[in-house]
C-alpha cells in the first residue's frame, strides 16, 4: 500500500500562522503535525509516500521533509497548485499511485491509536474503499456516514443540515484505483471544491463495499487555534519526560518535562509538566512555563509566566502579566512596554492578528 499525504489548501482558519507557510507544518508538541501523519503511516509499514503540495510556501514542506530517508521513508512530490478540494489533490497522485491501494492522510489530522489495524483489516479484504470515523458533538461540520450493523457505509453526506448520524468522517480515507473515475466524474460542490465525501458516495452508489472503521484512541483536526491548542495538550499528556539541557541551581523542574539540548533553565524559574522546552533555550531568570505548554527551539523566555500555550521558536519572550491558551508565532516577540517613554501598551500586529488584553 502507498501513502498520500496533503499539505496543501490555504489554511485561513489560522492566519496569520499561515502567512508564513502552511498549517501542517505548525508544531504540536514542537514536532510538525505532518511528522505525526508521516510516522503514523510508515508505522502501519507505508514507506512510499505521495506529498500532495499546495500553494502555499510548499517549498517548506520540501525542504523539511526532504526525500524521507531520515524518517525512514521515501516521498514523491507532487504539486497540485491552488486547493480545489481533498477529492481534486487526491486526484493529482494518479499516477504515483499506479496499480497500488493507497491510504490518503490529511496533513493536518492528528490520530491517537494509530492505523495499522485498518490498513492491515484494508490490504486483507477486497472492499473497495474505507473511512475512519469519529463520533463528534457537531456532526454538521463533517463529512458524516451512516453505518449498518455489519459496518457497512450505507450513506456519505458532506455538511448535512440534518445528520443521519454523528459519525464524522476523520481526514484518512483507504482507496483502491477504482476511486479515480469517479473523482474525474465529480462536479464542484458549493463550497467550490471537489469533495472526496461524494466521490466515495458515488463508489458504494454504484454498489462496491465502502467499509468503516472506528477512531479507538482520539482524533483531531488542527484547523482552528482552539483545535492546536488542544491537540498540544493531549499529545503533551504523553509526553516522555527527558532532560538533554541544564537546570540552575533554585530553578525547578517537575512533572512530564522534556528540555532539549543547550537548553539552560535560570534561577528563580519554574517548569510544570506536561511541557515541552526546545533546544538551545534560555529560560528565566524567574520564568514560569506550563502545565501544557510547548516552547520552540531558539526562544528565550526571561520573567514571563506561560500556560497552556505554543511559541513556535525563535522568540523572546519578557513581559510581565500571565500569558494563557496564546499561540506565538516564529520570531515573534512580547516585550515588556515599561521604559519606551510612553504610558501604556505598544502594539505592533500584523495583518490578521487577535490581541486579547
Ligand atoms: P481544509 O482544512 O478543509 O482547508 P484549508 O486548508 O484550505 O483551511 P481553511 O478552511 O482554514 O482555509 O483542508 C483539509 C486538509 O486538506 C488540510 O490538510 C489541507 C488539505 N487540502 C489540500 O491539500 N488541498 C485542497 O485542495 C484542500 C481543500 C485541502
Amino acid at each position: 500500500m502507498k501513502g498520500v499525504v496533503l499539505t496543501g489548501g490555504h489554511g485561513t482558519r489560522l492566519r496569520p500562522l499561515t502567512h508564513t507557510g502552511p498549517k501542517q507544518l505548525i508544531p504540536i508538541a514542537n514536532k510538525p503535525n505532518v511528522l505525526y501523519c508521516i510516522e503514523d503511516l510508515r508505522d502501519a509499514g507505508i514507506t512510499e509516500i505521495g506529498i500532495i503540495l499546495g500553494d502555499n510556501m510548499p517549498e517548506k514542506v520540501r525542504e523539511f521533509l526532504g526525500d524521507g530517508t531520515s524518517f525512514g521513508v521515501r516521498f514523491t512530490y507532487i504539486d497540485q497548485g491552488p486547493p480545489k478540494g481533498i477529492a481534486h489533490a487526491v486526484g493529482c497522485a494518479r499516477t504515483f499511485v499506479g496499480n497500488d491501494a493507497f491510504c490518503v492522510y490529511l496533513g493536518d489530522n492528528l490520530l491517537k491509536g494509530g492505523i495499522r489495524p485498518m490498513v492491515e483489516a484494508f490490504s486483507r479484504g477486497d472492499d473497495a474503499a474505507g473511512i475512519l470515523l469519529c463520533p463528534v458533538p457537531h456532526p454538521e461540520r463533517f463529512g458524516v456516514a451512516e453505518v449498518d450493523a455489519q459496518g457497512n457505509v450505507v450513506g456519505l453526506v458532506e455538511k448535512p443540515k440534518a445528520p443521519k448520524s454523528d459519525l464524522a468522517l476523520v481526514g484518512i480515507y483507504l482507496l483502491r484505483p477504482s476511486i479515480f473515475p469517479f473523482i474525474e466524474a465529480l462536479k464542484p460542490s458549493w463550497r467550490n471544491e471537489l469533495e472526496i465525501t461524494e466521490a466515495i458516495d458515488h463508489l458504494r452508489g454504484a454498489g462496491r463495499a465502502v467499509r468503516a472503521f472506528r477512531v479507538t484512541g482520539w482524533w483531531k483536526d488542527t484547523g482552528r487555534p482552539e483545535d492546536i491548542l488542544e491537540a498540544n495538550r493531549l499529545v503533551l499528556e504523553e509526553l516522555e519526560p527527558r532532560n538533554e539541557g541544564e537546570v540552575e541551581p533554585g530553578a525547578k523542574v517537575s512533572g512530564r518535562v522534556r528540555i532539549g539540548k543547550g537548553t539552560v533553565v535560570r534561577k528563580g524559574s519554574v517548569i510544570r509538566g506536561p511541557a515541552v522546552i526546545g533546544e538551545d533555550c534560555t529560560i528565566g531568570p524567574d520564568a514560569s512555563i506550563g502545565p501544557y505548554t510547548a516552547v520552540g527551539d531558539h526562544s528565550q523566555i526571561i520573567g514571563a509566566d506561560i500556560e497552556d500555550s505554543i511559541v513556535v521558536g525563535d522568540s523572546v519572550i519578557e513581559a510581565p502579566g500571565k500569558i494563557v491558551g496564546s499561540l506565538i508565532g516564529r520570531h515573534a516577540s512580547i516585550l515588556s512596554a515599561d521604559g519606551r517613554g510612553r504610558p501604556g501598551r505598544v502594539l505592533i500586529v500584523g495583518e490578521n492578528s487577535t490581541a486579547y488584553l
